[in-house]
């Protein structure tokens, strides 16, 4: 299929989550008309093997192909070290995945460490490791998995002790390998509750890979003459969990405004 500069751009995550790439890039392509779809039922996927998130993502990228997106970014750290993995499946748009580049933005910081936490699938692909390495061959790469935090911040669990009890248990494993300055935020759900690390681990910087994302998604639309020229673009959200959990979180990230979710499973 052809594109146009009209045609939406898809964004999709396991829920929540990717409502923090979707905030850095509607601040940087305004112009253009999102289509986002957060598969809560199907959250976590940190914690799913390689074949159920193919199989997830096939769904997702049938109904963006439906709706003919022009390019489709992957808001999702697990899915996006799935596609390092394995090629990239062909849907007719390109796929651009979350890691590389922060990878390229943190090669330039010229540290010679960092730590990561993310889902069990991101940290055990050691996906980061190799990409960070293909651009800063001396640093040293710490990385620390979890199985939970990405499913309480999507079902909201913010009051009570849960999150930050969570966010502890990760940064004490991380910091018993190694003390680190800086940890990659390497789950889009975790930018939602950054207060939490930075109470956890006062004097660390917490890296959120979403802003060079956009970057990179202007830069490749910019590129292939695909940026849509109008002042103020389209949102439309769906979820397959509860369209109100969404709300919430775009509300706690300033995403607010007139922004409504609705339920759809594919
Ligand atoms: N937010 C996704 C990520 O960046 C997926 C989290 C999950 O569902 O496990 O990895």
């Amino acid at each position: 299929m052809t594109h146009t500069p009209k045609n939406p751009i898809g964004i999709y995550d396991s829920g929540v989550g990717g409502l923090t790439v979707l905030r850095e890039l509607r601040a940087r392509l305004p112009g253009e008309d999102i289509l986002y779809f957060g598969d809560s039922i199907n959250c976590p996927f940190g914690n799913r093997n390689e074949e159920e998130l193919q199989a997830i993502t096939s769904r997702i990228f049938t109904f963006f192909a439906s709706r003919g997106v022009k390019l489709t970014v992957s808001a999702c750290n697990t899915t996006s070290a799935l596609f390092q993995l394995k090629s990239e499946p062909d849907f007719g748009f390109p796929i651009l995945g979350i890691i590389v580049p922060i990878a390229v933005r943190i090669a330039r910081l010229g540290l010679g460490e960092i730590g990561l936490i993310g889902t069990e699938f991101t940290v055990s692909s050691g996906i980061y490791e190799r990409q960070l390495k293909n651009f800063a061959p001396e640093m040293q790469v710490w990385g620390q998995g979890s199985r939970n935090l990405a499913r309480l911040v999507d079902q909201c669990r913010f009051d009570g002790d849960e999150i930050p009890n969570e966010v502890e248990k990760c940064t004490g494993a991380l910091f018993a390998q190694k003390k680190l300055d800086h940890v990659i935020l390497a789950c889009t759900h975790y930018p939602i509750v950054r207060d939490t690390f930075c109470k956890a681990a006062p004097g660390v910087t917490f890296l959120d890979p979403a802003k060079e994302q956009a970057v990179s998604a202007e830069k490749l639309l910019s590129e292939q003459g695909l940026k849509n020229p109008q002042a103020s673009g389209k949102l439309e959200v769906y979820t397959s969990g509860d369209p109100a959990l969404f709300e919430r979180v775009a509300e706690k990230i300033g995403l607010g405004g007139e922004f409504k979710a609705e339920r759809m499973v594919l």
